[in-house]
């Protein structure tokens, strides 16, 4: 049996920051950011917004579509989780009423953690082939104000239900995984925002896609030809495009179009909404197939490189499930983008303090996100509270 995508949902916040204003009151000239970094807009997540409403969010586009009686498993991969113990997943299975029989849990590896989740989904379906899984990739990035990583902050979840004989994407066998122990970015327990090694940090990106796209190439015996697009974690969308000059730096001409073309498509959410860590390959993966000029053939091979910073790589691909732009939401993810409001620097800066703030044991939060969605509605005796905006 074939196992992979069947459903994929999309959320992220509804204010954002144009990165000229944010070039500007840097003194910075915006082509940096525009060209040089290559991103547009960044999400900011207000007070009321964190990795449990974005997670929550981002299924519920969907949810109406799955058959409750077969879901297993839910997992939550995560860099800015919202406790040291309880998981993020399990506020999440509460708010959109899973049963309580299934398996959830959250994962930690920094961006890579959706896709520990994804591979661990697939083990999953495999052996209990009547059976599904919730993955969701959620993050907050955040760097800090006036720091070299602040363009590249974000914020957004991803949700894919995987599945047997999935509607968009079926995952050939295999994967290349490469691990080392470094430290180009981390957060240690007291810190709300990231520590990073930036230059050091692009360098082992691109080794550790090297080393894991060379690894599967051999082990598939494939070249990059065979591929109709590669899909990178896009911390920044410039990295991506570095990766992908790699990948078809031995291609044939018709193909290196071809790669170029469809890199171009995966990264037009991207430079939207910034960095989402855990979700971010798969936004790529989205945005390639919503943006695509075309709709790509049945068949086609789609490559996925994930990366997760201290650091784990991998490499997987899968192949496009006939009939698969029927289930996407393109209009919906279209009008989510275009009714954000978008903030002044001093508003930016504003929420983004507020945010790294120690909550007190008890407050009430108001929100506002449009109704029918989750917020973060305060805490009570410090344990999290999550409402459906009426
Ligand atoms: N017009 C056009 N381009 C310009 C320009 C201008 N006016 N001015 C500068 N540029 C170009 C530079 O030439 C450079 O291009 P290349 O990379 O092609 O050489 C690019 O803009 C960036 O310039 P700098 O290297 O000088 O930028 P910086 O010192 O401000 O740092 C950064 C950039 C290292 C990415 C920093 O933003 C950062 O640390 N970000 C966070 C770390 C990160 O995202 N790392 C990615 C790999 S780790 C990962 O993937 C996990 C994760 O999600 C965090």
């Amino acid at each position: 049996m074939k196992i992979g995508i069947d459903r994929i949902g999309f959320a992220t916040t509804n204010k954002y920051l144009d990165l000229d204003d944010l070039a500007s009151a840097r003194g910075v000239d915006p082509n940096k950011f525009k060209i040089g970094i290559g991103q547009n807009k960044m999400a900011v997540a207000d007070l009321a917004e964190d990795i449990v409403t974005l997670a929550i969010n981002s299924t519920l586009e969907y949810l109406a579509e799955v058959d409750l009686t077969k879901l297993g498993l839910l997992i939550v991969g995560t860099e800015s989780g919202i406790d040291q113990s309880k998981s993020a997943s399990l506020f999440v299975k509460e708010a959109l009423n899973l049963p309580n029989e299934i398996r959830t849990f959250e994962v930690k590896e920094a961006c890579f953690g959706a896709t520990a989740g994804l591979m661990m989904a697939r083990d999953y379906v495999r052996a209990h082939p009547n059976h599904t899984a919730i993955v969701i990739g959620s993050d907050i990035a955040r760097y800090g104000l006036q720091t070299s990583g602040e363009v590249t902050q974000g914020a957004g979840a991803v949700s894919m239900l995987v599945a047997g004989d999935p509607h968009i994407i079926a995952f050939e066998e295999g994967h290349a995984s490469y691990s080392e122990d470094i430290n180009d970015f981390w957060r240690p327990n007291n810190f709300k925002t990231a520590l990073v090694d930036g230059k050091y940090s692009t360098e082992i990106y691109l080794k550790f896609f090297q080393q894991t796209f060379d690894t599967y190439l051999a082990q598939n015996k494939l070249t990059a030809d065979d591929f109709a697009a590669i899909t990178y974690h896009l911390p920044f969308t410039k990295m991506g495009l570095k990766a992908n000059r790699l990948a078809v730096a031995a291609a044939a001409p018709d193909s290196r179009a071809r790669l170029e073309d469809n890199f171009e498509y995966s990264t037009k959410y991207g430079r939207e909404v910034g960095n989402l860590y855990t979700g971010s390959l798969y936004l790529s993966f989205l945005s390639l197939l919503e943006n695509a000029d075309t709709v790509l053939q049945p068949g086609a091979r789609i490559g996925f490189f994930s990366y997760g910073s201290g650091a784990m790589g991998e490499f997987f691909a899968g192949e496009l499930v006939a009939g698969y732009e029927q289930y996407l939401k393109k209009e919906l993810h279209r009008r989510m983008l275009a009714e954000r409001r978008k903030l002044t620097v001093a508003e930016y800066e504003d929420i983004f303090t507020k945010t790294l703030a120690d909550l007190p044991a008890d407050i009430e939060l108001t929100s506002d996100v449009t109704p029918g969605k989750y917020y973060f509605a305060g805490q009570s005796g410090f344990a999290r509270q999550y409402r459906n905006k009426k």
